[in-house]
């Protein structure tokens, strides 16, 4: 099984590029089965999450190829079915997006139940009364949705209990197509959510107000094929900004938006870290002796905090000084890798969605296991600012949405190495074992 190995100690510097934004492509993808037409899709991030779902739109007869690295072609002409229940769609989250796709153009979608990181219950009810409003009927047999339009999808006036961002972009999706205008209130205001609207408006359709609490869906006839650019990866971005940090180092984070990155900069800079913004580029530097304050944060849907960087400032916040408190607004179980950072050293109290950090002076290398996406990437901040060594298994999750993660990392001065053997180091010590 691969596994990471960082030597920590080497504070990062130099400059890293952020790839497209990861939960940009995973809704664009699917996006494209709207289309009948051919989808030129540039800036697409190649991570597995990207490449599981080209395998499912390829099962389905969607022709999928990339033209170069970053660049996908999707030509959705002739899909052959509105099924898509294979064990790829459960591996991952974003499937549900097939579901509003399917439903959309067909009027009809079968849909296997997502699965993705595992941080509690992650149930789809917002999903499916927003299609059940547009006039589908929608049951779950046997793991698998069904969600059929016999009469086809009609506009509706509906608002969302939470602001979920899935929701908002699949009830986007289905209504696309729809007879008559949608109208979606209390709409998530993500970044990406504004980026699939802007795609799909690309491609001939007519959505007004994303990124706003209100989002207006005209039904238009048809969708036509187009070329279009995903936005780059706030999170990726804001990783690499408390990469820069955690280590003590000067990092300029290249191909961002900085309005995007407003509560991640803001909240490094409480902690007592430089961040300087441009235009298309951020730097963020510390000076290693520079003592980083105790904040408190609580994750919030945009243009709060988010909920995806939770993890990773968690980890920077065991390094400041003194008692942090982290509140989790968006997910009851996202504290699952405290337990591995404690195997490094971190004090953290958890109790339910609020976690109480006592700065620590240093991590100590470990034996140490991902849990989950953006668990698992905190595991690698502190190894990079861990003494000795630490290695990080199960690290296909983390692959799940960082674009060559360890290339970067080496890039900006890191210690990194891929292991695909068994344990290296003694988990007592942090020490090779020889
Ligand atoms: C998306 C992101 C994920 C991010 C999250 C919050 C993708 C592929 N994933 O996930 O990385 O952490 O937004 O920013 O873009 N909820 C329900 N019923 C529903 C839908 C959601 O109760 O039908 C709840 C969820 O359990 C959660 C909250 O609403 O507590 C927000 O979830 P949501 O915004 O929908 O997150 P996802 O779209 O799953």
């Amino acid at each position: 099984m691969k596994k990471y190995v960082i030597r920590g100690g080497n504070p990062l510097e130099g400059e890293v590029r952020i790839s497209g934004g990861k939960n940009a492509a995973v809704a664009i993808i699917p996006a494209a089965l709207l289309v009948n037409g051919v989808c030129i899709i540039e800036n697409v991030p190649v991570v597995n999450d990207v490449i599981l779902l080209t395998k499912i739109m390829s099962n389905m007869g969607a022709k999928v190829s990339f033209l170069d690295k970053t660049t996908l072609r999707i030509d959705s002409t002739e899909i052959h079915t509105c099924a898509a229940i294979s064990e790829l769609v459960r591996k991952m989250r974003a499937s549900y997006y097939l579901i509003g796709a399917l439903l959309g153009r067909f009027g009809n979608a079968q849909v296997g139940l997502p699965g993705g990181c595992d941080f509690g219950v992650r149930p789809i009810d917002y999903h499916i009364r927003g299609f059940e409003a547009l006039g589908a009927t929608v049951t779950i047999e046997h793991g698998i949705v069904n969600a059929v339009a016999e009469n086809g999808v009609k506009g509706t006036s509906l608002s969302l209990d939470f602001p979920s961002v899935g929701a908002t972009i699949n009830i986007m999706m289905a209504a696309v197509l729809a007879e008559g205008t949608t109208v979606i209130e209390n709409a998530g205001k993500e970044p990406h959510i504004v980026d699939i609207a802007n795609f799909l408006n690309a491609m001939g359709a007519e959505i007004r107000g994303a990124g706003t609490d209100t989002i207006k869906i005209k039904g238009v006839k048809e969708l036509h094929g187009g070329r279009y650019e995903i936005i780059p990866d706030q999170i990726e971005a804001g990783t690499y900004m408390v990469m820069a940090a955690a280590t003590g180092g000067r990092v300029k984070v290249s191909n961002v938006i900085p309005k995007h990155l407003e509560s991640i900069s803001a909240k490094l800079e409480e902690i007592g870290v430089t961040v300087e913004e441009d235009d298309d580029f951020i730097t963020v530097s510390r000076e290693p002796s520079q003592i980083m304050n105790k904040v408190n944060i609580k994750t919030l849907p945009y243009p709060g905090f988010p909920t995806d960087m939770q993890p990773q400032m968690s980890t920077l916040l065991c390094l400041a000084n003194g008692t942090s408190i982290v509140t989790e607004g968006i997910y009851e179980h996202r504290f699952k890798y405290v337990d591995e950072l404690r195997r490094m050293g971190a004090k953290m109290d958890v109790d339910g969605r609020v976690c109480v950090i006592t700065g620590i002076e240093k991590f100590t290398g470990a034996a140490v296991t991902a849990c989950d996406l953006r668990a698992g990437v905190s595991l690698v901040i502190a190894g990079l600012c861990a003494e000795g060594m630490t290695e990080i298994s199960n690290v296909q999750l983390i692959e799940r949405g960082y674009e060559d993660i360890v290339e970067k990392l080496r890039g900006l001065g890191a210690s990194i190495g891929i292991s695909d053997d068994e344990p290296q180091i003694s988990e007592k010590t942090g020490e090779n074992a020889g």
